[in-house]
Parts: structure tokens; sequence; C-alpha cells
């Protein structure tokens, strides 16, 4: 069953966000990170195949470099790690929640970070993988190097609170970015292409 839109309060934080650097405030943080942190446990028994379903299309469709490093913002409790560091050469994993990046695999590089304000250097990443998590489009550009691309996917569509219609991603991201994009299973994904800029 489809959430009403914006009614769930996650909802519209997911938009605010996408929108407006000023969606996310140090309070919105410091709630976000106490829900994740009292979820992880659970979080890493909601793994099914059904929800790999968008990810999986999107690698195989998206057109992503596989020699590229990769950097699953807002990895959770990494339930798909494993499909990324299969994909990509370098996979490395981040989340604002400390009780759900101690559940990724040490075989991973991990590190707690907040991804509206990644202790990345500009223009440095290949492809971030942002899966049911927040669009923060301007730190996310600011991240990636021209010709580099940012994998967003909703595994369970507008049945989850962290959802935006993958249109509204594309508004979200602007003109700097081209972008494609399909439904798979109960989800869908967009992979958006920075593009490089002439002077
Ligand atoms: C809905 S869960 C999705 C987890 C994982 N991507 C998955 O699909 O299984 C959202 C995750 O994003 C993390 N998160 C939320 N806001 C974040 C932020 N600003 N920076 C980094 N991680 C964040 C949460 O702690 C949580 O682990």
């Amino acid at each position: 069953m489809a959430l009403a839109d914006d009614a769930h309060p996650m909802r519209k934080v997911t938009r605010e966000v996408a929108y407006s650097k000023s969606g996310w405030s140090r309070g919105r943080r410091d709630k976000v990170r106490e829900l994740f942190d009292s979820m992880a446990q659970e979080w890493r028994t909601k793994s099914s195949e059904g929800r790999l379903l968008a990810l999986r299309d999107a690698l195989e469709r998206g057109g992503l470099e596989r020699k590229a490093r990769c950097f699953e913002v807002g990895c959770g409790s990494g339930n798909v790690t494993s499909l990324l560091m299969d994909y990509f050469d370098q996979t490395v994993c981040l989340d604002l929640s400390f009780n759900m990046i101690s559940l990724v695999s040490q075989d991973v590089d991990r590190f707690l970070a907040d991804a509206s304000n990644l202790p990345i250097k500009d223009a440095s990443v290949d492809v971030l993988v942002v899966l049911n998590m927040f669009l923060f489009p301007e730190e996310y550009s600011r991240v990636l190097k021209a010709g580099g691309s940012i994998l967003w996917a909703s595994s369970d569509g507008d049945r989850t609170p962290i959802y935006l219609p993958p249109v509204e991603v594309a508004k979200a991201l602007g003109d700097e970015f081209s972008c494609l994009g399909a439904d798979a299973g109960q989800g869908c994904w967009l992979v958006g292409t920075k593009m490089a800029t002439f002077d």
C-alpha cells in the first residue's frame, strides 16, 4: 500500500532535503540517527530477493563502470554491500548510525559520516550508491567527478517513507546530470551521470 504523499514525517524530510540545503538540521540529523540506531538489529533481517531487484537491475542496465570506486551512502547494516563488492573494483560504506555501520562486514572499508557533509574531497568519487536513502544533491555533486554517477534506488517505491518519485530525483539533481532509470519489481532506480562542463 502506498504511503500518502508527505504524510509520513520521514517522507517530508526526504522531499525537503532533496530540494533545499536548509531541509537538514542538527535536530533532524540527531532524530534520524537515533531512529536508525534503534532499528539496526531488525534492519539486518530485512533482506530478500525482492528487495534487491531494483539495485540488481540498475547494476545490469545502468551503464555503470565496473572499474570504479563506489561509496555506498547510508549503507545501513550492509544488506546489499556484497552485491556492490561483486560489481565494483572497490566499495566503501558509510552511515550516520553507529549501530548500523557496526553491523557491516569488516571485509569492507566503512566509516561513520553524515551524507550532508561528507569527509570526501571535491570531484574525487566515481560512483555514489544511494539506496532507500536521502538525496543531498549539492553534496553528492560536490564529491562526484565529472562523468561520475549517482545510483539512486528504492527497493519498495512509494511503500517506503524515504522515497521520491524518480522524476523528482532527476529534477532535484538538476541539469548538470543526465539521467536514466526504470521500474524494477516493487521498486525503481535512476542513474544520474554528472556531465563535464566546459568553460
Ligand atoms: C532506510 S535505511 C536504508 C539502509 C540501506 N541503504 C538499505 O537499503 O538496506 C537508511 C539508512 O540511511 C542512514 N542515514 C540517514 N541519514 C543519513 C545521513 N545524513 N548520512 C548518512 N547516513 C544516513 C540511516 O542511518 C540508515 O542506515
